[in-house]
């Protein structure tokens, strides 16, 4: 069965009592969103099944937080090559695609908007999880400190050291492109309504961005144009297929995730969000480089400061914020003007009806870092909405129709 999203104007159309900034409508490239509390996209490894598909367990999970402006799905792999965790799904087989398109009736039967992150981890990975054992690859063979999160032979999850990747060749750089045009096109084919880039968190074009991580001597090294290379042609190929009016980009400067830096980071980052501005894309998504300042409610540092302003500066068209934020601080940041919507990560997590619980101020559930990765329902669709609280009984989760 296709399910489509409910027109533009209908989403907009939704009543605006609130004169808060959080529930004033906003424009995100081809849709109108009745307010701005975004969903952040976060991995949650419950695609365990043979061959890394989604489940009708993952539609209920998507379906019960449509109420967000627009989610943004877990990080999804656009190949093999590109899986780092056990259990996380792709977007580059037939089963995949069936499998998210059950996802995407589900939430657009729900009255949702959902876009899928297109992700390749690079040199965060492990031959356990790479076709025929192989090494994982990266903008250069340089080791990240840590550890990967493989499946052992007992089917449990298990952390193992990192290894040193193999350094992409120049040749091989058409085809890693290709795999993002497919997870695209594939993201289209399950019925998403737009794709985000990562590439942000230390991940493959983040590993080509960051100078701790490129060493390289050909034009996708050196100067900041050509490190930012792969990221301008994995955003040129989505917006090819969408149109750049369904396409995002995530980028983390200043983030230190998966072992990264960058020796100048309001040079790089200046340069690149100069650039993405230039596509007119749906919207750009910063995952907030005071996240820690602003979850302690202390000040951002400087050099937080200078990036976030030096971004809204640069970058003229809808901006997403996530990191650290609970209501006020949402609402005071939209109302200084500093983001036009911010996505919400373990709140969502955690409450399916965030939007609603904000509009109300009503208490939110607790988040269970022990239930984030792996497992089924438990952590998962089980988190109770207020209804649900206030002693409604829970409507069945699963859908037929979805099928
Ligand atoms: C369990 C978990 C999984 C996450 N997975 C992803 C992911 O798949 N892609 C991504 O870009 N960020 C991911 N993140 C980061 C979140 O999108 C978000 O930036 C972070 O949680 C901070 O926002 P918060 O303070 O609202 O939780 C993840 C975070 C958590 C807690």
């Amino acid at each position: 069965m296709s399910v489509s999203a409910p027109p533009a104007a209908q989403r907009a159309a939704a009543p605006q009592m609130s004169t808060e900034k959080l529930f004033q409508p906003v424009r995100l490239g081809a849709y109108n969103l009745p307010h701005r509390i975004a969903m952040a996209p976060l991995t949650r490894s419950r695609a365990r099944q043979p061959g890394n598909v989604p489940t009708l367990l993952n539609a209920c999970y998507y379906a019960q937080r449509a109420s967000a402006a627009v989610i943004i799905s877990e990080a999804t792999q656009v190949s093999m090559q590109g899986q780092g965790y056990a259990w996380t799904p792709g977007i580059h087989s037939r089963e995949q695609v069936d499998g998210w398109r059950q996802v995407t009736a589900a939430v657009h039967a729900a009255g949702g908007l959902i876009f899928l992150q297109l992700w390749h981890v690079g040199r965060i990975s492990h031959p356990a999880l790479q076709p025929d054992h192989m090494l994982p690859v990266a903008s250069s063979a340089i080791k990240p400190h840590g550890q990967a999160f493989i499946e052992n032979e007992k089917g449990e999850g298990e952390l193992v050291p990192f290894i040193a990747p193999r350094a992409l060749q120049i040749e091989e750089m058409p085809y890693l492109v290709a795999q993002y045009t497919r997870g695209a096109r594939n993201a289209m084919d399950a019925g998403f309504d737009g794709v985000e880039i990562h590439g942000a968190n230390g991940y493959l074009p983040d590993q080509f961005i960051s100078s701790s991580t490129n060493q390289r001597t050909d034009r996708y090294g050196g100067s900041i144009e050509n490190r930012a290379r792969l990221l301008m042609e994995v955003v040129e190929t989505a917006i090819d297929i969408w149109g750049k009016d369904r396409v995002g980009v995530r980028l983390s400067p200043l983030g230190k995730a998966n072992d990264i830096s960058d020796s100048d980071p309001e040079a790089t980052f200046g340069y690149i969000v100069g650039k993405l501005n230039d596509y007119q894309m749906a919207y750009l998504h910063v995952i907030n480089p005071a996240a820690a300042q602003i979850e302690n409610k202390m000040e951002p540092d400087p050099a937080a400061q200078r990036m976030l302003a030096l971004i809204r500066e640069k970058y003229r068209g809808t901006l997403m914020l996530a990191g650290g934020f609970d209501r006020d601080t949402a609402e005071a940041w939209l109302e200084q003007g500093k983001a036009d919507l911010i996505a919400f990560g373990r709140e969502f997590l955690a409450n399916p009806d965030l939007p609603e619980r904000f509009r109300r101020r009503a208490p939110l559930n607790a988040y269970d870092p022990s239930t984030y990765y792996g497992g089924g329902a438990k952590g998962y669709t089980d988190y109770p909405s207020l209804a649900q609280q206030h002693g409604e009984e829970p409507a069945p989760c699963v859908d037929e129709s979805w099928r």
